[in-house]
Protein backbone atom coordinates (compact mmCIF):
# COMPACT_ATOMS: atom_id res chain seq x y z
CA UNK A 1 0.00 0.00 0.00
CA UNK A 2 1.29 3.33 -0.92
CA UNK A 3 1.41 6.30 1.11
CA UNK A 4 -1.91 8.36 1.29
CA UNK A 5 -3.51 10.64 -0.95
CA UNK A 6 -6.94 9.95 -0.69
CA UNK A 7 -8.93 12.11 2.22
CA UNK A 8 -10.59 11.35 5.08
CA UNK A 9 -13.47 13.60 4.91
CA UNK A 10 -15.53 12.84 8.52
CA UNK A 11 -13.03 14.50 10.73
CA UNK A 12 -11.49 17.33 11.89
CA UNK A 13 -8.56 19.30 10.67
CA UNK A 14 -6.95 22.42 12.22
CA UNK A 15 -7.22 25.09 9.63
CA UNK A 16 -5.23 27.70 11.33
CA UNK A 17 -3.77 29.41 14.36
CA UNK A 18 -6.15 31.16 16.74
CA UNK A 19 -4.33 34.09 16.04
CA UNK A 20 -4.48 34.18 12.63
CA UNK A 21 -8.20 34.38 12.83
CA UNK A 22 -9.26 37.98 13.43
CA UNK A 23 -11.25 41.00 11.66
CA UNK A 24 -9.03 40.17 8.55
CA UNK A 25 -10.35 37.53 5.80
CA UNK A 26 -8.13 34.58 5.74
CA UNK A 27 -8.23 32.13 3.07
CA UNK A 28 -7.24 28.51 3.30
CA UNK A 29 -8.09 25.02 1.54
CA UNK A 30 -8.69 22.04 3.29
CA UNK A 31 -9.62 18.62 0.96
CA UNK A 32 -10.40 20.46 -1.41
CA UNK A 33 -12.50 23.17 -0.15
CA UNK A 34 -12.26 26.69 -0.19
CA UNK A 35 -12.49 28.76 2.36
CA UNK A 36 -12.90 31.99 4.52
CA UNK A 37 -12.06 32.80 7.84
CA UNK A 38 -12.46 35.44 10.18
CA UNK A 39 -13.80 36.08 14.03
CA UNK A 40 -17.16 36.90 15.26
CA UNK A 41 -17.06 40.82 16.12
CA UNK A 42 -20.19 39.71 18.52
CA UNK A 43 -19.14 37.04 20.49
CA UNK A 44 -15.39 36.27 19.32
CA UNK A 45 -15.72 32.88 17.36
CA UNK A 46 -13.92 31.82 14.18
CA UNK A 47 -16.50 31.80 11.31
CA UNK A 48 -15.53 29.61 8.37
CA UNK A 49 -17.49 29.82 5.21
CA UNK A 50 -17.32 28.24 1.83
CA UNK A 51 -14.52 30.90 -0.01
CA UNK A 52 -17.43 31.41 -3.63
CA UNK A 53 -19.70 33.84 -3.57
CA UNK A 54 -23.01 32.74 -5.02
CA UNK A 55 -23.36 35.26 -7.57
CA UNK A 56 -20.12 34.68 -10.12
CA UNK A 57 -18.44 32.84 -7.95
CA UNK A 58 -15.85 35.48 -6.59
CA UNK A 59 -13.89 34.66 -3.60
CA UNK A 60 -14.79 35.90 -0.43
CA UNK A 61 -11.11 35.92 1.15
CA UNK A 62 -10.36 38.14 -1.21
CA UNK A 63 -10.05 42.35 -1.50
CA UNK A 64 -12.27 44.41 -1.83
CA UNK A 65 -14.29 42.09 -0.05
CA UNK A 66 -14.87 43.20 3.96
CA UNK A 67 -16.99 42.92 6.72
CA UNK A 68 -19.48 45.06 7.56
CA UNK A 69 -19.90 43.92 11.41
CA UNK A 70 -20.19 39.92 11.33
CA UNK A 71 -21.70 40.08 7.88
CA UNK A 72 -19.09 39.47 4.89
CA UNK A 73 -19.97 41.73 1.63
CA UNK A 74 -18.59 40.20 -1.71
CA UNK A 75 -16.12 42.75 -3.12
CA UNK A 76 -17.39 41.95 -6.36
CA UNK A 77 -21.43 42.63 -6.29
CA UNK A 78 -22.24 43.47 -2.68
CA UNK A 79 -23.73 39.99 -1.75
CA UNK A 80 -24.20 39.98 2.03
CA UNK A 81 -23.48 36.69 3.69
CA UNK A 82 -24.08 36.24 7.92
CA UNK A 83 -22.84 33.95 9.46
CA UNK A 84 -24.49 31.21 9.15
CA UNK A 85 -23.66 31.45 5.24
CA UNK A 86 -27.52 32.85 4.88
CA UNK A 87 -27.18 35.51 2.04
CA UNK A 88 -29.09 38.88 3.27
CA UNK A 89 -28.57 41.18 0.57
CA UNK A 90 -28.23 41.36 -3.06
CA UNK A 91 -27.98 44.70 -5.10
CA UNK A 92 -30.52 46.15 -6.81
CA UNK A 93 -33.79 44.45 -5.60
CA UNK A 94 -35.68 43.66 -2.75
CA UNK A 95 -36.14 39.56 -2.87
CA UNK A 96 -32.82 37.84 -1.75
CA UNK A 97 -33.31 34.14 -3.67
CA UNK A 98 -34.08 31.18 -1.40
CA UNK A 99 -31.06 29.24 -2.57
CA UNK A 100 -28.46 31.97 -1.96
CA UNK A 101 -26.33 30.60 0.50
CA UNK A 102 -22.69 29.88 1.20
CA UNK A 103 -21.45 26.76 3.43
CA UNK A 104 -20.99 27.19 6.48
CA UNK A 105 -18.71 24.57 8.46
CA UNK A 106 -18.50 23.44 12.04
CA UNK A 107 -15.65 24.37 14.03
CA UNK A 108 -13.96 24.14 17.03
CA UNK A 109 -11.38 26.66 18.91
CA UNK A 110 -9.28 24.44 21.51
CA UNK A 111 -5.49 24.67 22.38
CA UNK A 112 -5.17 28.02 20.03
CA UNK A 113 -5.68 25.59 17.07
CA UNK A 114 -8.97 26.17 15.21
CA UNK A 115 -10.44 23.23 13.40
CA UNK A 116 -12.90 22.71 10.87
CA UNK A 117 -15.07 19.75 9.85
CA UNK A 118 -15.83 19.19 6.04
CA UNK A 119 -17.49 16.02 6.05
CA UNK A 120 -21.45 15.23 7.20
CA UNK A 121 -22.13 17.95 9.83
CA UNK A 122 -24.57 15.81 10.97
CA UNK A 123 -20.85 13.89 12.38
CA UNK A 124 -19.34 16.60 13.95
CA UNK A 125 -18.48 15.75 17.28
CA UNK A 126 -16.91 18.69 19.33
CA UNK A 127 -15.95 16.24 22.12
CA UNK A 128 -13.74 14.05 19.18
CA UNK A 129 -11.09 17.16 18.90
CA UNK A 130 -7.55 15.56 20.18
CA UNK A 131 -6.37 17.85 22.47
CA UNK A 132 -2.76 19.64 22.58
CA UNK A 133 -2.81 21.81 25.77
CA UNK A 134 1.13 22.62 25.99
CA UNK A 135 0.28 25.06 22.99
CA UNK A 136 -1.86 27.49 24.99
CA UNK A 137 -0.88 26.10 28.64
CA UNK A 138 0.35 28.19 31.59
CA UNK A 139 4.02 26.88 31.99
CA UNK A 140 4.78 26.65 28.33
CA UNK A 141 6.62 28.77 25.68
CA UNK A 142 5.72 28.02 22.40
CA UNK A 143 7.33 28.77 18.92
CA UNK A 144 4.94 27.91 15.48
CA UNK A 145 4.79 28.32 12.36
CA UNK A 146 3.17 27.09 8.78
CA UNK A 147 4.84 25.85 5.67
CA UNK A 148 2.63 24.33 2.63
CA UNK A 149 4.23 21.59 1.40
CA UNK A 150 3.33 20.64 -2.62
CA UNK A 151 3.23 16.76 -1.53
CA UNK A 152 0.49 14.58 -0.73
CA UNK A 153 -0.38 14.46 2.69
CA UNK A 154 0.25 11.42 3.44
CA UNK A 155 4.09 11.59 2.16
CA UNK A 156 4.39 14.16 5.56
CA UNK A 157 2.52 11.53 7.72
CA UNK A 158 5.31 8.56 6.32
CA UNK A 159 7.84 11.73 7.42
CA UNK A 160 6.56 12.20 10.84
CA UNK A 161 6.24 8.90 12.07
CA UNK A 162 9.77 7.85 11.06
CA UNK A 163 11.99 10.13 12.68
CA UNK A 164 15.08 8.21 11.63
CA UNK A 165 15.42 10.29 8.71
CA UNK A 166 16.58 13.12 11.33
CA UNK A 167 20.28 11.32 11.17
CA UNK A 168 20.26 12.23 7.30
CA UNK A 169 18.42 14.93 6.48
CA UNK A 170 18.25 16.76 9.83
CA UNK A 171 21.79 16.36 10.85
CA UNK A 172 23.93 19.62 12.40
CA UNK A 173 20.41 20.34 13.86
CA UNK A 174 18.50 17.74 15.59
CA UNK A 175 19.75 14.69 14.20
CA UNK A 176 22.91 12.30 15.23
CA UNK A 177 23.86 8.54 14.63
CA UNK A 178 22.07 6.98 17.26
CA UNK A 179 18.42 8.10 15.71
CA UNK A 180 18.83 6.21 12.97
CA UNK A 181 20.66 3.42 15.20
CA UNK A 182 17.95 2.97 17.62
CA UNK A 183 15.23 0.26 17.13
CA UNK A 184 11.71 1.77 17.93
CA UNK A 185 8.61 0.14 19.78
CA UNK A 186 5.38 0.50 18.17
CA UNK A 187 1.46 0.72 19.36
CA UNK A 188 -1.13 0.64 17.61
CA UNK A 189 -4.82 2.01 18.72
CA UNK A 190 -6.95 0.85 15.66
CA UNK A 191 -10.21 1.86 17.22
CA UNK A 192 -9.31 4.90 18.30
CA UNK A 193 -6.84 5.87 15.68
CA UNK A 194 -3.76 6.43 17.84
CA UNK A 195 0.06 5.27 16.86
CA UNK A 196 2.59 5.67 19.01
CA UNK A 197 6.39 4.75 18.40
CA UNK A 198 9.05 5.29 21.08
CA UNK A 199 12.63 5.13 20.51
CA UNK A 200 14.66 5.76 23.97
CA UNK A 201 18.39 6.29 23.70
CA UNK A 202 20.63 6.26 27.04
CA UNK A 203 23.75 7.55 25.89
CA UNK A 204 23.80 9.71 22.64
CA UNK A 205 25.46 12.56 21.05
CA UNK A 206 23.80 15.97 22.01
CA UNK A 207 22.50 17.51 18.51
CA UNK A 208 23.21 21.43 18.42
CA UNK A 209 19.37 21.89 18.88
CA UNK A 210 19.60 20.62 22.47
CA UNK A 211 22.80 21.54 23.24
CA UNK A 212 22.59 25.12 22.36
CA UNK A 213 19.13 25.82 23.95
CA UNK A 214 19.35 23.32 26.97
CA UNK A 215 23.27 24.61 27.95
CA UNK A 216 23.73 20.27 28.27
CA UNK A 217 27.48 20.29 26.96
CA UNK A 218 27.81 16.21 27.63
CA UNK A 219 26.08 13.12 26.12
CA UNK A 220 22.27 13.00 26.62
CA UNK A 221 19.99 10.54 27.15
CA UNK A 222 17.14 11.11 25.07
CA UNK A 223 13.37 9.81 24.60
CA UNK A 224 10.83 10.38 21.44
CA UNK A 225 7.59 9.29 21.84
CA UNK A 226 5.16 9.83 18.70
CA UNK A 227 1.44 9.97 19.35
CA UNK A 228 0.00 10.49 16.32
CA UNK A 229 -3.96 10.75 16.09
CA UNK A 230 -5.05 10.03 12.85
CA UNK A 231 -5.36 12.01 9.87
CA UNK A 232 -4.19 15.10 11.90
CA UNK A 233 -3.00 15.55 14.76
CA UNK A 234 0.56 14.64 15.76
CA UNK A 235 2.28 15.02 18.79
CA UNK A 236 6.20 14.19 19.70
CA UNK A 237 7.35 13.95 23.75
CA UNK A 238 10.41 14.37 24.15
CA UNK A 239 12.58 14.03 26.62
CA UNK A 240 16.58 15.09 27.33
CA UNK A 241 18.70 15.19 30.42
CA UNK A 242 22.13 14.33 30.55
CA UNK A 243 23.22 10.33 31.03
CA UNK A 244 22.74 9.28 34.27
CA UNK A 245 19.82 12.12 34.74
CA UNK A 246 16.71 10.25 35.44
CA UNK A 247 13.21 11.48 37.05
CA UNK A 248 12.97 11.13 40.33
CA UNK A 249 11.03 8.40 41.94
CA UNK A 250 7.76 10.42 42.84
CA UNK A 251 7.22 11.51 38.98
CA UNK A 252 8.91 14.79 39.27
CA UNK A 253 11.81 15.51 36.74
CA UNK A 254 13.61 18.49 37.54
CA UNK A 255 16.85 17.27 35.58
CA UNK A 256 14.85 16.61 32.66
CA UNK A 257 14.20 18.96 29.79
CA UNK A 258 10.81 18.52 28.51
CA UNK A 259 9.66 19.28 24.50
CA UNK A 260 6.68 18.77 23.00
CA UNK A 261 6.61 18.86 19.05
CA UNK A 262 3.19 19.77 17.83
CA UNK A 263 2.42 18.81 13.80
CA UNK A 264 -0.96 19.31 12.54
CA UNK A 265 -1.21 17.98 9.22
CA UNK A 266 -3.50 19.22 6.84
CA UNK A 267 -4.60 17.98 3.51
CA UNK A 268 -5.10 21.29 1.22
CA UNK A 269 -5.96 19.98 -1.94
CA UNK A 270 -4.71 16.71 -3.86
CA UNK A 271 -0.84 16.97 -3.88
CA UNK A 272 -0.75 19.86 -1.27
CA UNK A 273 -0.42 19.60 2.47
CA UNK A 274 -0.26 22.15 4.97
CA UNK A 275 2.42 21.38 7.82
CA UNK A 276 1.52 23.28 10.72
CA UNK A 277 4.37 22.95 13.54
CA UNK A 278 4.90 23.89 17.04
CA UNK A 279 7.56 23.79 19.14
CA UNK A 280 6.68 23.75 22.90
CA UNK A 281 8.90 23.85 26.20
CA UNK A 282 8.47 23.98 29.63
CA UNK A 283 12.04 25.25 30.65
CA UNK A 284 13.63 28.38 29.90
CA UNK A 285 10.06 29.54 29.12
CA UNK A 286 11.80 33.32 29.63
CA UNK A 287 14.74 33.31 27.76
CA UNK A 288 14.02 35.15 25.12
CA UNK A 289 17.43 33.90 23.30
CA UNK A 290 16.41 30.50 23.54
CA UNK A 291 12.89 31.46 22.02
CA UNK A 292 14.38 32.96 19.00
CA UNK A 293 16.95 30.19 18.85
CA UNK A 294 14.57 27.28 18.68
CA UNK A 295 12.34 29.39 16.24
CA UNK A 296 15.23 29.09 13.81
CA UNK A 297 16.38 26.19 14.34
CA UNK A 298 13.28 24.57 13.97
CA UNK A 299 12.10 26.47 10.89
CA UNK A 300 15.11 25.27 9.34
CA UNK A 301 14.58 21.91 9.89
CA UNK A 302 11.00 22.06 8.54
CA UNK A 303 12.52 23.82 5.72
CA UNK A 304 14.75 20.97 4.76
CA UNK A 305 11.81 18.41 5.57
CA UNK A 306 9.56 21.13 2.70
CA UNK A 307 12.53 20.86 0.34
CA UNK A 308 12.90 16.81 0.43
CA UNK A 309 9.05 16.28 0.53
CA UNK A 310 8.75 18.67 -3.01
CA UNK A 311 11.03 16.56 -4.35
CA UNK A 312 9.96 13.66 -3.30
CA UNK A 313 6.50 14.24 -4.37
CA UNK A 314 7.92 15.51 -8.01
CA UNK A 315 9.94 12.18 -8.62
CA UNK A 316 6.88 9.85 -7.10
CA UNK A 317 5.59 11.97 -10.12
CA UNK A 318 7.11 10.23 -12.55
CA UNK A 319 6.93 6.16 -11.16
CA UNK A 320 5.00 3.83 -13.07
CA UNK A 321 1.70 3.32 -11.62
CA UNK A 322 1.75 0.18 -8.65
CA UNK A 323 5.76 1.34 -8.09
CA UNK A 324 7.41 -0.71 -5.58
CA UNK A 325 8.89 0.67 -2.11
CA UNK A 326 10.70 -1.72 0.27
CA UNK A 327 9.79 -1.22 3.93
CA UNK A 328 11.98 -2.23 6.99
CA UNK A 329 11.37 -2.09 10.94
CA UNK A 330 11.55 1.99 10.98
CA UNK A 331 8.10 2.03 8.61
CA UNK A 332 5.98 0.08 11.08
CA UNK A 333 4.58 3.29 12.46
CA UNK A 334 4.09 4.58 9.17
CA UNK A 335 3.04 1.38 7.60
CA UNK A 336 0.18 1.63 10.48
CA UNK A 337 -0.84 4.91 9.96
CA UNK A 338 -1.28 4.04 6.29
CA UNK A 339 -4.16 1.13 7.30
CA UNK A 340 -5.76 3.75 9.56
CA UNK A 341 -6.01 6.25 7.02
CA UNK A 342 -7.00 4.30 4.55
CA UNK A 343 -9.72 2.92 7.03
CA UNK A 344 -10.96 6.71 7.77
CA UNK A 345 -10.97 7.15 3.93
CA UNK A 346 -13.58 4.09 3.33
CA UNK A 347 -15.43 5.06 6.13
CA UNK A 348 -16.02 8.80 5.02
CA UNK A 349 -16.68 7.68 2.06
CA UNK A 350 -19.88 5.27 3.15
CA UNK A 351 -23.39 7.05 3.01
CA UNK A 352 -23.95 8.09 6.13
CA UNK A 353 -27.20 6.71 8.05
CA UNK A 354 -28.43 10.06 10.23
CA UNK A 355 -30.09 9.59 13.35
CA UNK A 356 -32.95 11.60 13.57
S1 LIG B 1 -19.62 37.60 -7.42
FE1 LIG B 1 -20.16 38.15 -5.43
S2 LIG B 1 -21.67 39.64 -5.70
FE2 LIG B 1 -21.15 39.10 -7.71
FE1 LIG C 1 12.01 15.88 9.36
Amino acid sequence: MPHTTAFARNQWYVTAYSHEVGRELLGRTVLGETLVLYRSEQDGTPVVLHDRCVHRRYPLSEAPTRLDGDRIVCGYHGFTYDTTGACVYVPGQKRVPRTARVASYPVVEQDSLVWVWIGDPALADPQAVPRAAHLDAPGWTTVRGMEPIDCDYGLLVDNLLDLSHETYLHGGYIGTPEVAETPITTEVDEGAGIVRVSRHMDDAECPPFYAESTGISGRIMRRQDIEYHAPCLYLLHSRVAPVGVLPEADGSDPGGFHTEITYAITPSAEGRVYDFWAVSRDWATDDAGVTEFLRGNNHTVVMQDVTALNLLQRSLRTEPDGYQELSINIDTGGLAARRILARLVEEGDKPVEKVL
